[in-house]
């Protein structure tokens, strides 16, 4: 059985691989797909096998996907790219004969309002279109995107956003991996939509709470609109792109769309996930 994972150079990407090895995959039944093979010298050091495809390479995915049975497709960051991109790899894998793909999509993605859901909605559709069978790994919110404003903070005080008073299931990047994982060494989970997310489902109120007590320092919640959230970020240099998506997925938070309580990340590690104080203490 070989399985292949796409941007494992990647943050995601890497633990899923790491994940496998601990599980007692051998590393040469691993293929780990990525775009720069520099990058990947760690991974080949271990011996898993290392393939240089771009997801815009259509040659290079098919000969990366060879003789490979499952894939993990791990969604791209090139934001507008990744329709085209994702199909590419998705008629790669069909011609080559890939028996399951796994694909990490966003929470709720059907019904969504965050801007980056649209992607992942067609992608989703093409997956479902396809010849192969394929899971979805709808991934809720990484409690590690909150480290980069982190020590803002808890420098000023003010954990500012737009979230309202919407609750946040997000979790751990690993917790995300771990499932996958799950997903890739166990059967019969064709055709499933798992919806993951955390156990601790925060409004910003209570995550502002929660970098007071890992920080010592007193930090509360500020709520401003969608509009004026875009704005101070494009104001503190975020790319305009950049500041749309973290508006619009707070504007989402707010509405609930990356909140849920379907239990499906537990089931599939099998156990709670990791508290959010131990991700940004
Ligand atoms: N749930 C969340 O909160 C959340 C947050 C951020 C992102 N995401 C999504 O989840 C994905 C995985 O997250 P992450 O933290 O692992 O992100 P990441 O560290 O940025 O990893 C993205 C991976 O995709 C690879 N990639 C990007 N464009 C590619 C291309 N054209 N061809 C081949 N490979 C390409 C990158 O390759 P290189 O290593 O060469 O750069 C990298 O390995 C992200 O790409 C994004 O779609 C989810």
């Amino acid at each position: 059985m070989t399985t292949a994972v796409t941007g494992a150079t990647g943050q995601f990407g890497g633990l899923v691989v790491d994940g496998l090895i601990a599980r007692g995959v051998g590393a040469s039944d691993i293929v780990a797909i990525v775009r720069d093979e520099v990058k990947a010298k760690s991974l080949s050091d271990r011996g898993v096998q290392v393939r240089v495809a771009d997801y815009g390479d259509v040659d290079a995915l098919r000969s990366a996907l060879a003789g490979v049975d499952k894939l993990l497709l791990v969604s791209g960051s090139d934001v507008g790219q990744r329709v085209a991109q994702h199909t590419n790899v998705i008629d790669a894998a069909e011609a080559t004969g890939v028996s399951l793909i796994a694909y990490t999509s966003v929470l709720k993605a059907d019904t969504s309002g965050v801007s980056l859901a649209v992607e992942h909605v067609a992608t989703e559709e093409r997956l479902a279109a396809s010849s192969i069978p394929s899971v979805l790994l709808r991934n809720g919110w990484y409690w590690e995107n909150y480290q980069a404003s982190l020590q803002q903070a808890i420098d000023t005080g003010v954990l500012l956003g737009a979230a309202a008073d919407g609750k946040l299931a997000a979790a751990s990047r690993a917790d995300f991996a771990a499932a996958a994982v799950q997903v890739l060494l166990s059967e019969g989970h064709e055709g499933q939509i798992y919806e993951l997310g955390g156990d601790e489902r925060l409004t910003y109120t209570e995550l502002a709470a929660v970098i007071a007590q890992v920080s010592g320092k007193p930090v509360v919640s500020k709520d401003v609109s969608e509009d004026e959230y875009r704005s101070i970020l494009e104001g503190a240099g975020l790319p305009d792109f950049v500041a749309e998506m973290l508006a619009s997925a707070d504007a989402g938070i707010a509405r609930g769309d990356l909140d849920t309580d379907s239990g499906d990340l537990q089931k599939l590690i099998g156990r709670a996930s990791t508290p959010v104080a131990e991700i940004l203490g």
